[in-house]
């Protein structure tokens, strides 16, 4: 059985006192959501200490076991001079530092960043990230123990040129391709067609399962029955309206959210659309 997942990317929204106001609102609604799902918030970097320490700190192990944190980048080298990047390393040291802090109860320990996006078309597009630095970053991210988001997805132009199977593919054979079967078991694909991101323009059902399937099929071709095993989510103006129908389709495993993540009713809704 695949894993369900509703994972948000806060991208670059809310200060760090609204990210602890809409964790805590989530937190308070994690009751509602199906057991079989999991949520992933992925968070501005200044936000991830409190709110390792506000999931670490939720009391019901059932619920706790629900949610999961995450970034939303890191850096392509591993340590030293590179002003204003944030290593993998740092990301897999959150937790523990949250036992460190003054007043701490001992033992306290924050959740984990287990997971973190990479090659988001954002980061792609206005940061110039290659397919090759993408596979520096995701490389760095596994041996640091995260988990890694990986996204792909075409623009408008490619669509319509009908080339967006070989943007895809080309995204997942550059990059994914390269790592071993024992990375690829901590990767998630996501697919945003960048002309659905923001626009509030969702891909079809049957679009999307298209091209689920079609990632799926590109994995199995390198990878044998681990394809089976991955999740694909979809991520382009997902919301509670459209959540269902898209969650419903074989192929799709779940959504990267972006808008709806930020209003707490929003998101739970969305993982209750299974
Ligand atoms: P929206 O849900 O706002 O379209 O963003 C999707 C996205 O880019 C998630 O990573």
């Amino acid at each position: 059985m695949r894993q369900k997942i509703v994972a948000g990317n806060w991208k670059m929204n809310t200060t760090v006192s609204q990210g602890i106001e809409l964790i805590n609102s989530i937190a308070a609604k994690i009751e509602e959501v199906p057991q079989d799902v999991k949520l992933i918030v992925n968070t501005p970097f200044t936000h991830l200490f409190p709110i390792s320490k506000i999931i670490g700190d939720i009391k019901c192990p059932f619920c706790r076991s629900k949610i999961a944190l995450g970034a939303q980048n890191c850096a392509d080298k591993e340590v030293g001079a590179y002003t204003g990047e944030v290593s993998a390393k740092m990301l897999s040291s959150v937790a523990s530092a949250v036992g460190t802090v003054a007043g701490a109860p001992e033992g306290a320990i924050g959740a984990p960043v287990e997971y973190v996006i990479l090659g988001h078309s954002e980061r792609r597009g206005y940061y110039g990230e290659t397919n090759a630095i993408l596979l520096e970053k995701i490389n760095l991210a596994l041996a640091e123990g995260l988990k890694v988001i990986y996204c792909v997805g075409e623009a408008l132009e490619e669509r319509k040129a009908e080339k967006h199977f070989e943007v895809v593919g080309n995204e997942i054979k550059e990059v994914l391709y390269q790592l071993t079967p024992e990375q690829m078991k901590n990767v998630i694909v996501a697919y945003e067609p960048i002309w659905a991101i923001g626009t509030g323009e969702t891909a079809t059902k049957e679009q999307a399962q298209e091209i689920h399937a079609f990632i799926r099929k590109t994995l199995e071709e390198k990878f044998g029955s681990l394809a089976e095993e991955t999740s694909i989510l979809y991520g382009g103006s997902c919301k509670p309206s459209n959540a269902k129908e898209l969650f419903s389709q074989k192929d799709i495993d779940g959504g990267l959210i972006g808008g709806a993540a930020l209003k707490a009713e929003d998101f739970i809704a969305i993982a209750k659309s299974y």
